[in-house]
């Protein structure tokens, strides 16, 4: 057998592919918790942002989501290989006495995934291709008490900055997604937002446990600091839920306010 297949089909080889995957993966969390949160800013900071993604160079962007997604898909995989082995391994009554153990976020890991690739299956809908039905963000957006706005905003900076519009390379205004009024009309929704936090808090849950059995497959759950690696694993996933959930509690409790382009109502 080829070595590196061999390697990645031990054990420790599988353990291996679900940390790394595991640790790229929490790194995207943390990420693209950040840039989300500049959604308390001016508009201008999470519409320039999108934009700079938008039009990496070198099709980079789809580097990025090629990574991406192999990562989730080896992450899956191996969650899947290792829990039929699992399942073979072990008769049924040290499954019993396994699963009493266990913590309340391990054995609901299995379940959180599924929720959570679900999640970003409806998410990437959403927010990336805009598409989900009753909700889609073409050429104008609407919100929820009827008025329209352009989906489309030139980048200016804040007033507070000179207010000055962004350039392209050949001297033209830089136009982009108004991502800001965007995200705002897709949490009016109560019940997509309800999902969302659902989903965050079950990301936070499965992040912690993740990132905890991270430090135990580096060898370092054994030694004195186990105690501190732990508490470092929850506040993570606290972080990540109080990152993540703010922004829906922030547009339904009118502390992120449209300063889009309105065009009708
Ligand atoms: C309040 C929570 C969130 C907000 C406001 C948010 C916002 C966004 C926005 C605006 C985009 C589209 C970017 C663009 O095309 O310009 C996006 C894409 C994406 N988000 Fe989120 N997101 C949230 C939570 C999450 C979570 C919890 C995950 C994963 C665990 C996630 C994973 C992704 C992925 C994989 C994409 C696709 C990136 C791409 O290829 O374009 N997001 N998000």
């Amino acid at each position: 057998m080829n070595p590196l297949i061999a390697l990645f089909s031990s054990s420790l080889g599988k353990k291996f592919l679900m940390a790394a995957s595991g640790a790229v993966l929490a790194l995207f969390v943390l990420g693209h918790m950040a840039g989300n949160l500049q959604v308390f800013l001016d508009p201008y900071y999470i519409n320039a942002y999108a934009y700079k993604l938008q039009h990496l160079p070198y099709g980079l962007l789809w580097v990025v989501r090629l990574v991406m997604l192999t990562t989730v898909v080896v992450h899956i995989w191996v969650s899947v290989v290792l829990t039929l082995e699992n399942m073979k391994a072990r008769p049924h009554d040290y499954k019993v006495k396994a699963t009493v153990k266990a913590s309340y976020a391990s054995r609901t890991m299995r379940v959180s995934g599924v929720i959570l690739f679900l999640f970003i299956i409806f998410h990437i809908a959403h927010f990336t291709v805009r598409n989900v039905p009753g909700h889609e963000y073409g050429e104008a957006i609407k919100l929820s008490n009827g008025d329209v706005y352009h989906a489309e905003i030139v980048l200016k900076k804040p007033e507070s900055q000179g207010g000055a519009a962004l350039k392209t390379a050949t001297g033209e205004d830089k136009i982009g997604h108004d991502v800001h009024t965007m995200i705002i009309a897709g949490f009016q929704v109560w019940w997509i937002s309800a999902f969302y936090v659902l989903a965050v808090f079950l990301l936070s849950q499965h992040l912690s446990h993740g990132v905890s059995s991270l430090f135990q497959s580096l060898g370092l759950r054994n030694s004195g600091i186990r105690k501190v690696l732990d508490l470092v694993a929850a506040a993570y996933g606290w972080v990540v839920f109080l990152g993540y959930a703010s922004i829906p509690a922030g547009v339904l409790f009118g502390l992120v306010k449209v300063q889009g382009i309105l065009i009708g109502g």
